[in-house]
């Protein structure tokens, strides 16, 4: 078929994301997230998300359906992520889909979770083609990683990633040093809309000279976090009260800095005038603006597909087998299995 129906598994973090789509349009994009379950942790316990997902699975494939009015029956091929991700929530979705792909009898299209965040931009109907190649910034809860994008099928390399914790794992980690509930992301947000983002200088991970000559494109997000927690530590024993407000701004615009900085430093090194931004932290408004308006000043252009793809789903999986499809490639062996670090 020239334009397959593909459903698509996503079980790579705590969402459980079941998208359907035909060639490259959306039909439906449903996702289960048990976000709820891991707030009292403050982060994704990974035997919970993992239990989550395969209670969620079912019930979510069922919805997709139904939302789309395709007829399982009629979906001529299934994608699962396998991998990156946390191994025990990936090994639900994969064991899910080979289930699947072997009872209907259709090919199954193994794919990797980073590129499927790529992938996303392909639904959203109201763009224009995505053209290469293209810089990728994808920052989330899971990860926070660099790439360059030649051919979304064939050629994309990872130029970078974070060397400790994630963005989004960072915001809930200074959420939580500072009282706020998880997730962490929007209520820092909140809480730095009446702060001062220059009220407090804090590090720009791995952006010395020293640092950019060997780690360009790579982030740590660690080293922010304990000087956050050192920060509000010592105010705290000499007795002051943590202006919640500029430590959340300030927080924010170190992270914003260095995520927007090295994305441009990308673009502009490889003569790439093109960057897409994915993945949960995308929420983030600063961000988004601050992207923005220094891409221009840059003469980069910016695409941000809608919140919906850039969290994480399973319709950006689906699209991402399609267009392997659609390319001509052969689909997987069911001999694959999950792998928690698999490489783009
Ligand atoms: O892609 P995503 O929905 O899923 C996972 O990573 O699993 O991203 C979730 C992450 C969380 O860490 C959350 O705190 C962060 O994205 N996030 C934000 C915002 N909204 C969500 N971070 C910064 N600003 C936001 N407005
Ligand atoms: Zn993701």
């Amino acid at each position: 078929a020239s334009e397959p129906l593909v459903l698509g598994i996503e079980t790579s973090c705590d969402e459980t994301g079941i998208g359907i789509v035909r060639g490259r349009t959306l039909l439906s994009n449903t996702i289960a997230s048990s976000m709820d379950e891991h707030a009292r942790y403050g982060g994704v316990v990974p035997e919970v998300a993992a239990r989550a997902h395969l209670e969620a699975l079912q019930p979510s494939i069922e919805a997709a359906l139904t939302e789309s009015g395709v007829a399982l029956t009629d979906v001529d091929a299934v994608a699962v992520t396998s991998g990156p991700g946390l191994a025990g929530a990936l090994m639900v979705g994969v064991g899910a889909a080979k289930a699947l792909a072997v009872s209907l009898d259709r090919p199954l299209y193994a794919v990797n979770h980073l590129v499927g965040h790529i992938a996303a931009d392909i639904l959203d109907a109201g763009a224009p083609p995505l053209e290469y190649p293209t810089v990728a910034l994808l920052v989330s809860g899971g990860h926070t990683s660099l790439l360059l994008v030649r051919d979304l099928t064939t050629d994309v390399e990872l130029l970078g990633e974070t060397m400790d914790d994630a963005a989004g794992e960072a915001f809930d980690k200074v959420a939580r040093l500072l009282g706020l509930p998880y997730p962490g992301g929007p209520e820092i947000d909140r809480a730095a809309a009446v702060g001062d983002p220059n009220a407090i200088p804090f590090p720009r991970g791995l952006s010395r000279a020293s640092d950019m000559a060997k780690h360009r494109y790579d982030f740590s997000f660690s080293g922010l976090k304990t000087a956050v927690a050192r920060w509000i530590e010592l105010r705290q024993a000499a007795g002051e009260t943590i202006p919640v407000a500029d430590v959340a701004a300030s927080f924010r615009e170190a992270v914003v800095d260095v995520l927007v900085t090295k994305a441009l430093a990308a673009c502009r090194d490889h003569d790439v005038p093109r960057l897409l931004l994915g993945g949960g932290v995308i929420a983030n408004k600063r961000l988004r603006d601050v992207a923005i308006e220094r891409a221009d000043a840059a003469g980069v252009t910016v695409r941000i597909p809608p919140l919906s793809l850039c969290t994480d789903n399973g319709a950006m999986i689906a699209a991402l087998a399609s267009e392997l499809i659609m390319s001509g490639r052969p689909p997987s062996t069911l001999a694959f299995g999950a792998d928690s670090t698999l490489p783009v």
